[in-house]
């Protein structure tokens, strides 16, 4: 693991603090850079409203939220809601460290009326937070983040842990990208490996449906096939490719993915057409073999660490005199107290 910059001073004055569900993830962060981890308690109300409480200390700290965004509708609330109180409670910055990005594929309007959600998603997720932390989101029309998110943005790239993945466990890889897309993440583990690489032909005809054409690759017939790709939502593209692959002769594929979204049943389904399966913990998922923590955590070393001051307007700690007046006994409720 490459050593984190540790500057004097640093470890002490952030805090890792992890949404629901991101406790692992952030660990290994936290020890990385040997830095503080932080706690928060959250529920439901019975009428299906979001309670955020943080636990731990947080004023005059860079606050790192920690928040893969798999799934993101069910939790967002809850996790604005934990940059708000990071920051009235006096937090020096409040970065969002999301490994997974989600809403990066509707990129503009397919068709009339739709909604172009990528831009919707990033002005709500700028409105929080001083700086943004993510690796391989889905750039595909958008060249980088920056025309989308109005805050400094950091992006990682899990292509070189990939291949070094690949490299130490494949024979003979032929790196694989299920379409044109991929292009970018094949070609990027092929060069580093000296490995061969190809990119298969996909048309999208639904959410879950779509045609994966092969073109001939029998010259690399003999080689292990390494189908590579930056995510496995619905699964379908990388089921659709490794299906296609016996009929040109080849053993079944090995996948390597960066988000292993997995909706659905469609591991199993992928599972019972490969030889293995491997992803970043970008996402919390069982085909996890390759961590992302040094990469972030190197990452957040080097980040400008007064920057957030320079760019966000800073909002005193307001004092909040109905609740004193109530009394905590009757606070937090699902009604307001009378
Ligand atoms: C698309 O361009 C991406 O690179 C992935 O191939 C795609 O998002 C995978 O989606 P699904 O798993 O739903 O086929």
């Amino acid at each position: 693991m490459t050593p984190v910059d540790k500057r004097p001073g640093t470890p002490a004055m952030r805090l890792i603090l992890p949404l629901p569900g991101n406790e692992i993830f952030a660990r290994r962060l936290a020890d990385e850079g040997g830095w503080e981890l932080g706690a928060m308690e959250t529920r439901r109300f019975p009428d299906g409203e979001t309670y955020v409480r943080i636990l731990s200390e947080v004023k005059d700290k860079a606050v790192d939220l920690v928040c893969t965004l798999a799934r993101p509708d069910d939790g967002f609330l809850r996790l604005i809601f934990a940059a708000d109180a990071a920051r009235d409670l006096g937090a020096r910055q409040v970065n969002l460290v999301a490994p997974y990005l989600s809403y990066m594929r509707q990129d503009r309007r397919f068709q009339p009326g739709e909604a172009v959600t990528s831009r919707s998603f990033a002005r709500l997720v700028s409105s929080s937070f001083d700086r943004l932390l993510t690796v391989d989101p889905h750039l595909h029309r958008y060249p980088a983040l920056s025309p989308l998110y109005t805050m400094p943005t950091d992006t990682l790239h899990a292509a070189p842990l990939l291949a070094d993945w690949i490299a130490a466990e494949v024979d003979k890889p032929l790196i694989i990208g299920p379409d044109e897309e991929s292009d970018q993440w094949v070609s990027a583990i092929a060069a580093r490996i000296g490995a061969p690489h190809a990119v298969l032909r996909k048309v999208r005809h639904g959410d879950r449906h779509v045609e994966v054409k092969l073109p001939d690759l029998s010259k690399w017939r003999g080689r292990q096939p390494v189908l590579a790709d930056d995510i496995a939502s619905s699964g379908n593209t990388l089921i659709e490719a490794a299906r296609q692959l016996p009929l040109q002769g080849f053993v079944r594929p090995v996948v390597a993915v960066v988000h292993a979204i997995f909706a659905d049943d469609s591991f199993q389904r992928l599972a019972a057409l490969c030889d293995r399966i491997v992803s970043t913990d970008s996402v919390p998922h069982e085909s996890n073999s390759v961590r992302l923590a040094s990469l972030v955590g190197n990452a957040i070393a080097s980040a400008p660490d007064d920057e957030g001051d320079l760019i966000r307007h800073r909002r005193p700690p307001e004092e909040l005199d109905e609740v004193k007046q109530v009394g905590f006994d009757s606070f937090p409720a699902s009604d307001p107290p009378s």
